[in-house]
């Protein structure tokens, strides 16, 4: 337990980012429901924590389509409660938002300089939640994160842990003409505590250094993994999908310490993988 971040609270800290924070007052939904204001501020208060990371949050950007009220009651709502209480005891706010904030229309990564215009709830309502936190917090961190892997097998929900477990398949399709830069939650988590020590304020891009398709993903992973199973590029009108995600998700930064994406997928697999998946690997060998 790193005893420089003991009076920082996190929210959502059961989640799959929240599983590398091995420090501070970790709260998941069942003890800080970040939707009820009252407990919000009630919990802040008492903790009086001096910095808030933000991690809780509607993560399915299906669901978010399907219910934007929810989305929105989440993730623009839950922003606020936990914006305003952090804000009554003078504690610096970090919010974990996405490169889902872009309408992916530009050809290059999107960098902290470009406009924002998200088309799909998720997008909007974790949007919002930039806006609010701008609006309230004095002393902040916006940090806009994209195509998360991490967790391993339990709390990967993820485009990483769903190609894994199609690999006992002899053939997966992954999409080519969507963009993002992978990110390793682990990075993102140092990358955090590494900014709260330089006591930086503001707004950042991190993610993994790189761009690729979903395609190239998938072909990485099976790849590290060795498995003989053939990964097919495919339009992503092929999955009739709820949310539509825009064509590009790659994210470009003003930070200098990100490191390549396929170094942090090959270090995630081989840490938190091979063991799971050597008894079926063996099987798509032989
Ligand atoms: N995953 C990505 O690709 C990605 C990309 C960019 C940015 N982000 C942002 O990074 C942050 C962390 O994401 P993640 O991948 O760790 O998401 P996650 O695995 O879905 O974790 C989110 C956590 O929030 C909790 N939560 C949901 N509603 C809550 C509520 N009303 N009160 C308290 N907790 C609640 C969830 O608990 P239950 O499971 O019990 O509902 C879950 O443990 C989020 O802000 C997300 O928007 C994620």
């Amino acid at each position: 337990m790193d005893k420089t971040f003991s009076k920082t609270l996190i929210t959502g800290a059961e989640g799959m980012v929240g599983s590398y924070v091995d420090f501070g007052i970790r709260t998941d939904a069942d003890s800080l429901d970040i939707t009820n204001i009252k407990e919000v501020s009630e919990k802040i208060e008492n903790y009086k924590p001096d910095t808030v990371i933000h991690l809780a949050a509607e993560t399915d950007v299906d669901k978010c389509e399907r219910n934007p009220a929810d989305a929105y009651f989440v993730n623009s709502v839950g922003m606020y409660n936990i914006a305003l209480a952090a804000k009554s005891i003078g504690a610096k706010m970090v919010y974990i938002s996405t490169a889902g904030v872009f309408d992916g229309t530009k050809k290059t990564p999107y960098s902290e300089e470009d406009e924002p215009n998200p088309f799909n709830y998720y997008g909007r309502s974790k949007y919002l939640g930039e806006l609010i936190v701008r609006d309230l917090s004095v002393d902040y961190l916006i940090i806009r994160s994209g195509w998360m892997f991490g967790g391993g097998p339990e709390k990967d929900k993820k485009f990483v842990a769903k190609i894994i477990k199609q690999l006992s398949q002899p053939e997966v399709k992954a999409v080519n003409d969507k963009m993002g830069s992978p990110t390793f939650a682990k990075d993102l988590v140092e990358a955090i505590k590494k900014l709260l020590l330089e006591n930086k304020t503001g707004l950042f891009h991190f993610s993994g250094k790189g761009c690729c398709s979903r395609y190239e993903l998938a072909l990485e992973i099976a790849k590290i993994l060795r498995s003989k199973t053939k990964i097919i590029p495919v339009n992503s009108s092929c999955f009739n999908l709820d949310a539509e995600r825009s064509k590009n998700e790659g994210l470009a930064s003003k930070l200098d310490f990100m490191r390549p994406w396929q170094e942090a997928l090959k270090e995630y697999l081989k840490t938190e993988w091979i063991q799971e998946d050597f008894n079926n690997l063996k099987k798509i060998r032989t």
